[in-house]
């Protein structure tokens, strides 16, 4: 089973497939909203820590781990120890992939309905985002468009993971991700050439340290778990894909590197062109969808941006959707011997359905909240996602790799297929002590310790 199991072809597309399932919705929908509603370069700032920190040495745990067992997430822990506690976390994880893909591939579907709404060039007549709102609530309220969306998304993804590693997601990712890149470098360079574009950027960079609270290190930390892909073994899968030979450590420098990258690159494309028309980037979650297509739209040679856009955010939602569902199909693979046709349809068809009732949240059932939160299904996947699943997968990775496995094996570990590279963390610094005395303190302590305390105050226990 496991030994032909396939792998990616290089490190490089590794980096490349991983970068495609940290680059999604998460930069380009979600990053800038939650900025702009946070103020901007102090959550930046907060948010930058947070990866450094945390993001950065979990990711590097759940690659190592997927490449050291070649196995998906519950494969993995029961490889690695017989307490069958862990298991339970791997199942976590698949879990998480349900939860995530619910509501993530209801703003997938969306992005490919503007994609095409921007093709037929509807934005031009939207004279301000109200007009556009309207627009977009008049949509969801129609069951039928919404659920068609979310299955025209479906089936791509389904399409690609049903081709396997190298022909599907490698072969996606090679294609979409320098497309993605190209497509972002020219809207970034449009936003800049706006008048009052300097505003926007002013507002990503020069933090107001008044906007900062406890709330937005929450909001950060959850954001940081989300963006890198980490906490429900999207990423142990994908590196269950590498082989021994390759470099985890500098693979998840690159990963960490692009994210971050391209997220800043998009909070430039979008504020500058919110902030030279003159409206609000505190919008939420309509920022996207309400405020930017009327806004795109008006420019010169608007049509074309437009399109871009949506594009753009399509391409970020497929290839990280991919990887949320892989982690559930690779579970069926190794653990109950399914071959991927099996595993993909059988996942594929339960996600699917687990969808539904988010879409729904806009429409029929909009007025079902659930356990009394006031969160329809969609806003509960969304919250129970970034909030909860995540952090706490993380939380179990640092205390796994921390205590159980035992950092002299992670760091052992790491050490296999070094390239010894001249990247920060070259192999000299990474056989040093102090590699192993920083990285053992931010697994160990550091990392549990926030992520204990952000779920503290989440619950308003402190
Ligand atoms: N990282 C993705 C994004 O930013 C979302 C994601 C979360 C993907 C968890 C895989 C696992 O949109």
């Amino acid at each position: 089973m496991s030994n032909n199991r396939e792998q990616w072809s290089s490190k490089a597309s590794f980096i490349l497939a991983a970068a495609g399932s940290a680059v999604g919705l998460g930069n380009i929908w979600k990053f800038p909203y939650i900025a702009g509603e946070n103020g901007g370069a102090a959550f930046l700032f907060i948010y930058l820590i947070c990866i450094i920190l945390v993001g950065l040495p979990i990711l590097n745990i759940e690659i190592l781990l997927g490449r050291a067992t070649q196995k998906n997430p519950v494969g993995a822990f029961k490889t690695l120890t017989d307490k069958p506690f862990w298991k339970y976390v791997g199942a976590l994880g698949v879990f998480a992939s349900f939860t995530i893909l619910s509501f993530y591939s209801i703003v997938g579907g969306w992005s490919v309905a503007y994609t095409l709404e921007a093709l037929k060039g509807t934005f031009s007549s939207f004279g301000t985002p109200q007009i556009a709102a309207d627009f977009f609530n008049l949509k969801n309220s129609n069951p039928m468009w919404v659920i068609g969306y979310h299955t025209a998304f479906f089936l791509l993804i389904v399409g690609i993971i049903l081709s396997g590693v190298r022909q599907g997601l490698e072969k996606a990712s090679k294609f979409l991700m320098p497309l993605l890149f190209g497509i972002l470098m020219i809207l970034v360079v449009q936003g800049l050439m706006l008048p009052g574009a300097d505003r926007g950027i002013s507002f990503l960079f020069n933090p107001d340290w008044s906007k900062i609270n406890p709330q937005t290190f929450l909001l950060a930390l959850g954001h940081a778990f989300f963006t890198l892909s980490l906490g429900m073994g999207a990423m142990m899968t994908y590196g269950s894909y590498l082989s021994e030979k390759d470099d985890v450590v500098n693979a998840s420098y690159m990963v960490a590197f692009l994210d971050t990258v391209i997220a800043i690159l998009a909070g430039v494309a979008i504020f500058t062109v919110v902030f030279s028309s003159g409206y609000d980037p505190t919008a939420g979650p309509g920022l996207v969808f309400h405020v930017l297509p009327p806004l795109l739209a008006q420019l010169s040679g608007g049509y074309i941006f437009a399109l871009l856009f949506f594009l753009l955010l399509t391409i970020a939602a497929v290839t990280s959707a991919i990887s949320i569902l892989e982690v559930s199909v690779a579970y069926l693979v190794d653990e109950l011997n399914y071959s991927r046709k099996k595993a993909t349809l059988t996942m594929g068809i339960l996600v699917y359905c687990a969808a539904i009732p988010c879409a729904l949240s806009f429409n029929v059932w909009s007025d079902v909240t659930l356990l009394g939160t006031g969160l329809t299904f969609f806003d509960m996947a969304d919250f129970l996602a970034s909030n909860v699943l995540l952090p706490l997968g993380g939380f179990f990775l640092a205390i796994f790799a921390g205590y159980v496995w035992g950092i002299d094996e992670v760091v052992r570990n790491l050490l296999i297929g070094d390239s010894g590279s001249v990247y920060f963390g070259n192999s000299i610094l990474r056989k040093s002590l102090s590699f192993k005395s920083i990285f053992g303190f931010l697994i160990r302590y550091l990392s549990p310790i926030l992520i204990f305390l952000v779920f503290l105050y989440q619950f308003g226990w402190i």
